[in-house]
């Protein structure tokens, strides 16, 4: 038998540290954030997309009565990144959230949101920094594949 570990770097780092790219991220995944529809949860989750081309893509949580059919804000995000800006590479994405009216103290994405962030970076061969932004600190990841071991992906699916 042989024992193995998976460690993923990440840094954390105070809102004092924040560069000037990270804070309009985060502008942005703030404003996002108010345009949540969130009637089931009244959890307001914004994220924000910045593209190698300086654009910047945002979106937020919608939600359905008919619950698995909402959408969390990553891929609301990154899908529209996608349909907008398909040849732009990703190349940071940002995270904030609010519960009521209370910013939430980082916010990581879900295992389906992960998913996709791999089949992202996967698409344009190229890690993206992933930024959990809370009021007080933000979690920083440079490498979004960090978020999902043991990842399944294209290469898993049989050749043509
Ligand atoms: N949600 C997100 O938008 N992103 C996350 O990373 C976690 C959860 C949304 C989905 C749902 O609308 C609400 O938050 C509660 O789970």
């Amino acid at each position: 038998m042989k024992s193995n570990q998976v460690t993923i770097p990440y840094r954390e780092i105070g809102r004092e540290e924040f560069s000037d790219d990270l804070l309009l991220l985060e502008q942005h995944a703030v404003e996002a954030a108010q345009k949540a529809y969130a009637p089931y949860s009244h959890f307001y989750v914004g994220a924000a997309v910045r593209l190698s081309s300086g654009t910047i893509v945002t979106g937020s949580n919608q939600e359905n009565a008919a619950y698995p059919s909402g959408l969390c804000a990553e891929r609301t995000a990154l899908f529209s990144a996608g349909a907008l800006y398909p040849n732009d590479p990703v190349e940071a994405l940002l995270i904030v959230a609010f519960s009521q009216d209370e910013r939430v103290e980082t916010i990581t994405p879900c295992g389906a949101c992960r998913q996709v962030l791999m089949e992202v970076s996967g698409r344009f061969n190229r890690p993206f920094q992933v930024i959990m932004a809370g009021e007080k600190r933000a979690i920083v990841l440079d490498d979004n594949k960090g978020l999902l071991p043991f990842a399944f992906d294209g290469s898993d699916l049989p050749k043509e």
